[in-house]
């Protein structure tokens, strides 16, 4: 693999276009038109997601740079890898499981949580589509350089029916799927304070799509409860899909509240708390039916490859407070400081627990980058660092 670092996958700001407001358009576009004849001087080696930005910004563009702080670029860049990341992986399993999916036995396994699981992963899918693409289109209109991940999809894909054969950012196939924020959700107490919660289920090393047609072949039925090994694994695999949806956009819920609080721009602070408010929904969403899999008639599956059961949590040693399933809703907790009362909120917001590096840590011990080379966690998380370092400048 060629040479990568972060400038590579990270169309940094050109600094001569960093006009100052004070600066005129004149100055300013005689900058990019610098750059532009800097980059073709290097040539397309490491720069090739430089270039098209510089070629297309205008000097409105540039002067809109000029008035964004760097912080709020940081933000928008590192939410823009962010949003491809979810949608590598959103993609993986929309091609599998969505509704136009090509792999039945997990379409059916997924229904078995709810009849409309297909639909809902195609729709998440297009929606983390469309934040990665207007996140990308914006910072281009302001004159700002895009995110371009390409390089790094190098992972390799399921082999089962229905999944394309082309290289991915995240890997699904072997997940340790964090599932407190269930009980986190559930519970008075809030990880800002550093208070810290159990697994719901203790998903360990579990692929979350089919892996191939061998051990879940493409045309076994799905019923409830399973009846053969390989349906008992498919369904196995589909639960885990289900924890891991809710566990990725409840992720993406804090991970927008914390950023919104270093914004600057009121423009930026619309785009944060508006594309925020989805990934929240979609939490709210995966919440409700992941419930599915630990609650009858569904619960009690166990991985013949794994060991790993679901169990029903509406049934001793489970339920109550913390476990029953339909309790979806988040329990008010403690917030801001302990002694004012209870409140239904989004939490962690802290950037030590919800910010990118935070995000990007998570996602790692998940084990969805594994098998990623060192220069992509090296680009995320300097991308990370520089948003998390992002300070609000109120006007
Ligand atoms: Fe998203
Ligand atoms: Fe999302």
């Amino acid at each position: 693999m060629k040479k990568q670092n972060t400038q590579d996958a990270l169309s940094t700001v050109p600094a001569e276009a960093q006009a100052s407001a004070t600066e005129d358009l004149d100055s300013a576009w005689n900058g990019v038109v610098g750059r532009r004849t800097f980059l073709k001087g290097v040539g397309m080696t490491g720069a090739a997601a430089l270039i098209p930005a510089a070629l297309t910004t205008t000097g409105a563009m540039a002067a809109r740079r000029a008035a964004l702080t760097d912080g709020d670029v940081a933000i928008l860049q590192f939410l823009a890898a962010a949003e491809l990341i979810e949608t590598d992986l959103w993609q993986q399993y929309n091609e599998l499981g969505g509704v136009d999916g090509g792999n039945a036995s997990y379409q059916a396994a997924l229904s078995n949580l709810d009849g409309d699981m297909p639909q809902y992963i195609a729709d998440n899918t297009d929606d983390e589509m469309s934040h990665a693409a207007f996140l990308n289109a914006y910072l281009k209109s302001m004159g700002a350089e895009q995110v371009n991940l390409d390089a790094f999809r190098t992972l390799p894909s399921s082999k089962a029916t229905g999944a394309q054969q082309i290289g991915r950012l995240t890997n699904l196939q072997k997940l340790n799927v964090d599932t407190s924020w269930y009980t986190r959700y559930r519970s008075t107490q809030n990880p800002d304070f550093g208070a810290t919660f159990p697994q719901a289920v203790t998903i360990k090393n579990e692929p979350a799509i089919p892996l191939n047609d061998t051990e879940t072949p493409p045309g076994t039925s799905q019923p409830v409860p399973p009846d053969s090994t390989a349906a008992s694994r498919m369904q196995a695999i589909a639960n885990t899909a289900g924890f891991h949806f809710a566990y990725i956009e409840q992720g993406g819920a804090s991970l927008y509240t914390s950023l919104s609080l270093k914004v600057s721009s009121l423009e930026v602070l619309r785009i944060v708390v508006s594309i925020g408010g989805v990934e929240v929904d979609h939490f709210g969403l995966w919440h409700d039916k992941c419930g599915n899999a630990v609650a009858q008639p569904l619960a009690g599956v166990t991985d013949p490859e794994t060991g790993l059961t679901f169990p029903d949590l509406n049934a001793p040693p489970f339920g109550g407070e913390q476990f029953q399933t339909n309790l979806i809703l988040p329990e008010p907790a403690s917030f801001i400081r302990k002694n004012l009362p209870p409140v239904s909120v989004i939490r962690p917001s802290l950037t030590e627990n919800a910010g990118a590096v935070a995000t990007i840590e998570s996602f790692t011990a998940d084990l969805l980058f594994e098998g990623q080379t060192p220069q992509f966690f090296t680009t995320v998380m300097a991308l990370a660092r520089a948003a998390d370092a992002a300070e609000r400048q109120a006007h």
